[in-house]
């Protein structure tokens, strides 16, 4: 039964050769969000394996993982924190730092919005080579909270960013190439 959410999963993902730039496979979860099975059963199974860990906040990577985690965190009753780009939180933020393939990124975090009690699960689509999990994971970790695990609907294991998390967990639905 997992397996056929699984698959239907996989199966609404739409992959577009040479976006944003040429050699790229872009992974597109638009396609899947037009499935409101597929979307159902991608958030359930983030449900089911986080409901009864006392997970007390899910931080959410802009841009997709604003979509994925605040379903899941309304679902097993946690706050939602998201971490953004530059320049678009209006209060005071801590940040970091993170490279991309040419140059580098900067996420911010609210002051205040996680707490060093706190059980953090880290929510994103995609993880291709993990600089983006690994600055939010820093920016939880930064405000004194544990950061349980990472979820993402799509890994991309020839990029080898599980290897960048270190020890931090990674759970994924479906691996993509
Ligand atoms: C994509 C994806 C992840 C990140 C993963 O975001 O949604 O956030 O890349 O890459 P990494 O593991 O190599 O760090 P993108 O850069 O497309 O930004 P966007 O979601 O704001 O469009």
């Amino acid at each position: 039964e997992e397996d056929v959410r699984i698959h239907r999963i996989a199966s609404s993902i739409r992959v577009i050769p040479d976006f944003p730039k040429p050699g790229v496979m872009f992974q597109d979860i638009t396609t899947l969000l037009l499935d409101p099975k597929a979307f159902r059963d991608t958030v359930d199974l983030f449900v089911e394996r986080y409901r009864d860990k006392r997970i007390s906040v899910v931080a959410g990577v802009e841009a997709r993982g604003f979509i994925f985690g605040p379903p899941i965190a309304l679902a097993i009753g946690a706050k939602f924190v998201p971490l953004r780009k530059p320049k678009k939180l209006p209060g005071e933020v801590i940040s970091e730092d993170y490279s991309l393939e040419y140059g580098t990124d900067k996420m911010e975090m609210h002051v205040g919005a996680v707490q060093p009690k706190d059980r953090a699960l880290v929510i994103d689509d995609l993880i291709a080579t993990g600089g983006t999990l690994c600055a939010a994971i820093k920016l939880i970790e930064r405000a004194g909270a544990e950061v349980l695990e990472c979820a993402c609907v799509i890994e991309l294991p020839e990029l080898k960013g599980r290897e960048k998390l270190g020890d931090r967990p990674l759970f994924v639905l479906v691996k993509g190439a």
